[in-house]
């Protein structure tokens, strides 16, 4: 079987046309199969399509081959679904479905499918974080929504030795996966969440610009939770007199993070974030209550949320600026997303300022230093504080004292992403 480049999308490059020819070649040459491919290095998006690709976006190369060779097509490419997968056999654009990502996020894809547990399966939700590139910190290649991938030779979903009693604290998704997997093993888990709804910070991940399909894991999570007896209480903001009524053997602190707010002269005029002069949000509340933001806005931090938020923001009449103190925006997010993300901000005409700080925040201007110690000032209608979080772990000392298994789970522990909640997640659940 020949992976052909079917279409490099680049001015010189190969086009289809040029492809129909080779394919042809190939065929009359012996090759038993073709998968039509796409892209070349410099235009990886093509060849592995992240957030901005729509699903099956290699399809009608497939097609446009088939036309021309009597050997068998395979498609390849964001094929996200079974039922995409279908629709294009059925529709006759390819004779076979390669999928890579997808069997990286759920190996048992197929099986479900075919055993009509279609709900059951956890869908890749086309992020490139962690199976990319060097892939995960301390893990290697991994996947931010499969905490068992690369992995499955440490990780063992096995019965409980013994069944314990098990509290979470926490509905984000730590706490939904610790919750799922201890539940799988025989204990008995209720799960306490404040909000009225699972999913935590997580919820929010889906607003920025072509982000909808990370809602997917949400789906999952919620969907495997309601297939086992875990108590799920919501609307409870659980304190410690509530976990200890309980008598649990097993306490899993899965309360997430709190916003980082630096100290900066100025930004608390008022007592508080969200009412000093110019105002200042922090970055969940943006999300969440989508305050009166102005024309000119001032983001500080040009991590991945930062970033994103920006490319929510901005429009044609507003003044977006990123404030990033080191030397680069982005820098963890992998090659694909990232260059996909910035060519957006520089089309939306975002400016970022790197190797900057803020130093103090006036009435209607936020002063801002180089790296030489150089002063200037910039007008802000808004500031937004995106410079990560902190753990929320203030229960966790106290429950110590009174019971004797207490674990941390997710961002309670560090600060992350989803990959790194769900594997420390599943790690405490497969232990207790
Ligand atoms: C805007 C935004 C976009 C993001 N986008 C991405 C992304 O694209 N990819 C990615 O990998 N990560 C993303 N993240 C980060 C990701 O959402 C977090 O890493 C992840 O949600 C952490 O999971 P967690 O369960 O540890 O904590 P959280 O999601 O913070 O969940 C903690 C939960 O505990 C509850 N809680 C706290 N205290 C109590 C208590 N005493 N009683 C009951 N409940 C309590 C909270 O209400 C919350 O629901 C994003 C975050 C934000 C804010
Ligand atoms: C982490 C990673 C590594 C890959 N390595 C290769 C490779 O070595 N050779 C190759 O032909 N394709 C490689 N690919 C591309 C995939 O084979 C596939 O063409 C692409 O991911 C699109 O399919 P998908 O949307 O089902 O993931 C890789 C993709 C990923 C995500
Ligand atoms: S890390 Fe993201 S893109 Fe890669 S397989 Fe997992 S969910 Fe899909």
């Amino acid at each position: 079987m020949i992976k052909l480049v079917c279409d490099e999308y680049i001015a010189g490059g190969l086009s289809l046309n040029d492809s129909k020819e080779i394919a042809k070649m190939t065929a009359s040459a012996g090759a038993d199969a073709i998968l039509a491919n796409a892209g070349n290095k410099d235009t990886k998006i093509k060849t592995i399509p992240g957030h901005s690709s729509k699903p099956g976006t290699m399809v009608h190369l497939a097609s446009g081959i088939k036309e021309v060779v009597d050997i068998p097509i395979v498609a390849i490419g964001k094929i996200n679904t079974p039922e995409l997968a279908d629709q294009i056999i059925s529709e006759g654009k390819a004779d076979f479905i390669a999928v890579a990502r997808a069997l990286v996020a759920d190996p048992y894809l197929p099986q479900k499918a075919m055993q009509g547990r279609r709900e059951e399966i956890r869908g890749c939700i086309y992020c490139l974080e962690d199976c990319f590139e060097n892939g995960a910190a301390g893990f290697g290649r991994a996947c931010s929504v499969n905490p068992f991938a690369g992995q499955e030779y440490l990780l063992e979903l096995s019965p409980a030795k013994k069944r314990k009693k098990l509290v979470i604290v926490g509905g984000g998704p730590a706490g939904m996966q610790t919750a799922i997997l201890s539940s799988k093993r025989g204990h008995q888990v209720i799960l306490f969440e404040k909000e009225d709804s699972l999913g935590g910070q997580f919820l929010l991940a889906d607003r920025a610009p072509f982000k909808g399909e990370v809602k997917e894991l949400l789906r999952y999570l919620n969907h495997m939770l309601r297939l086992t007896n875990v108590k799920v209480i919501l609307n409870k903001e659980a304190r410690l007199e509530d976990i200890i009524a309980e008598s649990p053997d097993v306490v899993v602190l899965a309360t997430g993070s709190n916003p980082n707010i630096p100290d900066i002269p100025g930004k608390d005029l008022h007592g508080q974030t969200s009412l000093s002069m110019p105002p200042v949000y922090e970055i969940r509340e943006v999300y969440k209550h989508r305050p009166d933001l102005g024309k000119r806005i001032i983001i500080i931090g040009g991590g991945d949320i930062g970033c994103e938020t920006a490319d929510m923001l901005a429009s044609d009449n507003r003044k977006i600026t990123i404030i990033e103190i080191l030397e680069s925006v982005l820098q963890r997010m992998k090659s694909i997303p990232r260059e996909d993300i910035l060519s957006r901000l520089r089309e939306k005409d975002v400016k970022i300022m790197t190797g900057t700080k803020v130093v103090a925040i006036e009435s209607g201007t936020v002063w801002i230093e180089d790296k030489d110690s150089n002063r200037s000032s910039l007008k802000a209608d808004s500031v937004i504080l995106s410079i990560g979080s902190l753990p929320e772990d203030s229960l966790l000392d106290p429950l110590k004292q009174k019971i004797s298994e207490v674990y941390p789970v997710g961002e309670a522990v560090q600060p992350g992403n989803i990959g790194t909640a769900l594997r420390s997640a599943a790690k405490v659940a497969l232990e207790i």
